[in-house]
């Protein structure tokens, strides 16, 4: 299935000579795709609190955005317009499982399924995007326009990213289940022909200044330095107003203590990576099962990630949703399975700590037991 995807390409040939590198377009990666929302959905949820939605219109004056959550008369307009909705696979199954076909990219390289829906004529304009990005045509037909152009300055003070000069260099019109794939800062524009609807499968590379941010931020909630700044040989300074080099030295040397090391990587990588979302929560099931009748159901239907789960590991160590793990070395295995498919088939024999844990994290709706 994969390869009927990648156009007949296998993932080892896509990322070898495309990922990163060049785009790739490919007709009918996803045969009669209908799909995952309708226009009416897509347009509900850019009403609601839970999505991260966005209006772009033009106008005389240049390209005009709008933040949601909207009114459904925002969406009575005239003119092209485009209204893009975020995080899709964290409010849908479907588009969740849509964004998991994609599993020849690491799910740590994941970002999210964006949808936007756009009227005859529109668009975000051209521009070009930091990640890659698979653009899956669903209802309707778009038109894009590429260009490998190094110029890549941006009108300045628009409220949206726009190319100050775009230089097309191909175009293709994308019918549904047509797919194209775009490295990082390829120029781009797409103009819907006829109203329609695109998914963007999106990644996560984040910037050099973040990592070290946020890895800085890890390392002090985890930091135990013993000892205080003290000076025993202190001699009466000529500048009472000086910072000395004495003291310069000293705190230097307690700095120097602060160490990391290929694990600290791992745990911060573990926990930033599986941290959902600011605006994401998670919902605990509102009449939830008792331990044995859950137990029951796992037994029989097996268990599977809920879509707003994260669950990562490296060698033996595990991280969900932001938090680092404690897994008995018995059920590793079991866990590793889960953290690539998502999902577990029956689970019989499951242990007794292994029940205890899945039932914690079912509680808190983290995982969901299987149907049967
Ligand atoms: C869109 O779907 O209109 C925009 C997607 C993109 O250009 O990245
Ligand atoms: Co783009």
């Amino acid at each position: 299935m994969v390869k009927q995807l990648l156009g007949g390409i296998s993932p080892r040939r896509f990322l070898s000579d495309y990922w990163q590198k060049k785009p790739l377009l490919v007709r009918q990666a996803i045969p009669g795709f209908p799909g995952v929302i309708s226009r009416d959905q897509a347009f509900a949820l850019a009403c609601g609190f839970d999505a991260e939605s966005r209006l772009v219109w033009q106008t005389a004056g240049g390209w005009q955005m709008k933040h949601g959550p909207f009114k459904p008369k925002d969406f009575r307009r005239r003119g092209p317009w485009t209204v893009l909705v975020q995080g899709l696979n964290l409010l849908d199954d479907d588009a969740d499982a849509l964004l998991r076909r994609f599993d020849f990219v690491p799910w740590a390289r994941l970002d999210d399924l964006l949808v936007s829906y756009a009227s005859d004529g529109g668009g975000v304009g051209p521009h070009f995007d930091s990640y890659d990005v698979f653009l899956i045509q669903g209802m309707g037909r778009r038109r894009w326009q590429i260009g490998a152009q190094r110029d890549l300055e941006i009108i300045e003070g628009a409220p949206l990213r726009i190319l100050k000069h775009f230089r097309i260099e191909q175009e293709w019109v994308l019918e549904p289940g047509d797919m194209l794939y775009l490295p990082p800062s390829y120029a781009h524009n797409g103009i819907a022909e006829g109203e329609c609807m695109t998914y963007s499968v999106g990644f996560r590379a984040p910037a050099a200044q973040e990592l070290a941010t946020q890895f800085l931020v890890h390392l002090q909630d985890r930091l135990e330095m013993q000892g205080r700044y003290s000076d025993p040989g202190l001699a009466p300074p000529r500048h009472p107003g000086e910072i000395g080099s004495h003291m310069m030295d000293t705190v230097g040397e307690i700095i120097d203590r602060i160490a990391w090391n290929r694990h600290s990587v791992r745990d911060f990588l573990g926990c930033y990576l599986t941290e959902p979302k600011s605006h994401v929560f998670f919902d605990p099931p509102d009449r939830p099962l008792g331990r044995k009748a859950f137990a029951a159901r796992v037994a029989r239907g097996g268990i599977r990630l809920h879509r707003k789960s994260q669950l990562l590991f490296a060698g033996n160590s595990f991280y969900l949703n932001g938090e680092m793990i404690e897994v008995p070395p018995a059920d590793r295995a079991t866990l590793r399975e889960l953290a690539d498919r998502r999902t577990l088939p029956a689970l019989a024999d499951a242990g007794e700590a292994t029940l205890a844990m899945f039932y914690n994290w079912y509680c808190d709706g983290f995982v969901v037991p299987g149907q049967r």
